[in-house]
């Protein structure tokens, strides 16, 4: 009997069809999470890495994490964008330390192995030896070709100002990795417009990494958890809202409509609805909406596996998954605007900021409850998930008492995971 036999008790299955009732070992387990790894973050999926405005100019990068392995995050020459693994190829050297700077050529501290920005390997010291009292010491064997060893480089897709990369020379393009619907939500928030990047924000939280992307595929929670959207008006569980979901059930998006005139009626009443609680700068408040919302006043998209894409009001984020173990991931948080924001639409956006983030007013609750599932899920591997709002089957709705987003996300997962 194995450790995880002991451990589970031997009740470690999952009956086919049944995408409501999650084992908690999915959330725990050592192998499982090994699995995820191969089959999600280095295999037949895109891995949002960085957006184009973190690397304006030629050598500009920053390294980026893709599951367990580091990766450069480059700008070339021709201003086209690689992403090679940080891996030399000598003997190995995660050589790359710094997280962005300014390289024309990148070189392992070990040895000095030289590589160019297309990852090629330029120089090896001593490939020919070293001259010494009239005789040539040492050197690389005759056979020894610099261009069969230069740096794994990865697949690359760029569109509208954000990069991403896959492992994987199978993986299908970009466009086809969305679907249409979501592609929809894509370029509703990036349509092209140069992006300006205006700061980061980073938290390891004590949680399995597919639980947030539960969370942000979760409108079920909002109304309820978000005691700061309830009391200063922000959202309401019966709001328009609707949920979207791409056609393997994998990437998702929450979509919400407030009505911004009787919204902002609403915040005059704030006191009524929690009485005492104030804000002491109500500008965080001051949103206005901008033409490219269309109808939608919020969207989340949630792209599996690693990225968040969020707009709530005009706080404009993306969100990156990094996991760390079964038990940990790290979060980080781009916040960005646009090249063309007037400097007020700036300031506002980075006040509406701080509703995110670590510490933000609605985003602290979210890292503090994942962190209290991890620890039943510890606590109790034998149990499982109780996934049955608005039914047992995947789908979208037309409202926000679902969970149906992240029943489609676990029949995706079942089938990739063959479990
Ligand atoms: S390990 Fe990189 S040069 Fe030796
Ligand atoms: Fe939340």
């Amino acid at each position: 009997m194995n450790t995880h036999e002991i451990q589970f008790h031997g009740k470690r299955t999952w009956e086919a069809g049944n995408l409501s009732r999650v084992p908690y070992w999915v959330y725990t387990d050592e192998d499982i999470y090994r699995k995820e790894l191969e089959r999600f973050f280095y295999s037949g999926h895109w891995l949002y890495v960085a957006l184009e405005a973190e690397l304006p100019a030629f050598g500009d990068f920053k390294q980026a994490m893709i599951g367990e392995r580091s990766v450069i995050v480059i700008r070339t020459e021709d201003g086209s964008v690689n992403v090679l693994e940080n891996v030399c190829a000598h003997k190995g050297a995660a050589f790359c330390r710094e997280q962005s700077g300014n390289r024309k050529e990148l070189t392992c501290p070990y040895h000095q192995w030289n590589y160019d920005l297309q990852g090629q390997l330029t120089g090896v010291p001593f490939r020919r030896g070293l001259k010494q009292d009239g005789q040539v010491n040492g050197g690389m064997p005759a056979d020894f070709n610099p261009a069969d060893h230069g740096l794994r480089r990865l697949q690359v897709a760029v569109r509208h100002g954000v990069i991403f990369a896959s492992f994987d020379p199978e993986v299908p393009p970009l466009e086809e990795y969305l679907g249409a619907d979501i592609l929809a939500y894509y370029d509703r928030v990036f349509n092209g417009r140069k992006l300006k990047v205006h700061g980061y924000s980073r938290q390891r939280i004590p949680s399995n990494w597919k639980l947030v992307q539960e969370n942000l595929k979760d409108p079920y929670h909002a109304g309820l958890l978000h005691t700061w959207f309830i009391t200063f008006g922000l959202y309401r569980g019966d709001q328009k809202s609707r949920t979207v979901l791409d056609a393997h059930g994998r990437h998702g998006v929450m979509e919400s409509r407030r009505n911004l005139n009787a919204a902002n009626e609403d915040l005059k009443k704030v006191g009524s609805f929690k009485e005492g609680m104030k804000l002491h700068d109500e500008r965080i408040l001051d949103i206005v909406k901008e033409d490219w919302w269309g109808e939608p006043t919020t969207s989340i998209v949630t792209v599996f596996p690693n990225l968040v894409i969020q707009q709530q009001s005009n706080s404009v984020t993306t969100r990156s998954v990094v996991p760390r173990g079964p038990h940990a991931f790290d979060f980080t948080f781009t916040h960005f605007g646009f090249e063309d924001d007037a400097p007020e639409m700036t300031r506002r956006r980075l006040r509406q900021a701080n509703l995110f983030g670590p510490a933000g007013y609605v985003w602290a609750d979210d890292g503090e409850v994942l962190e209290f599932c991890q620890q039943g899920y510890r606590q109790a591997p034998g149990r499982r998930t109780i996934t049955e709002q608005n039914g047992k089957d995947f789908g979208p709705s037309d409202h926000t008492i679902t969970e149906g987003l992240i029943r489609s996300m676990y029949s995706y997962w079942r089938k990739v995971m063959e479990i």
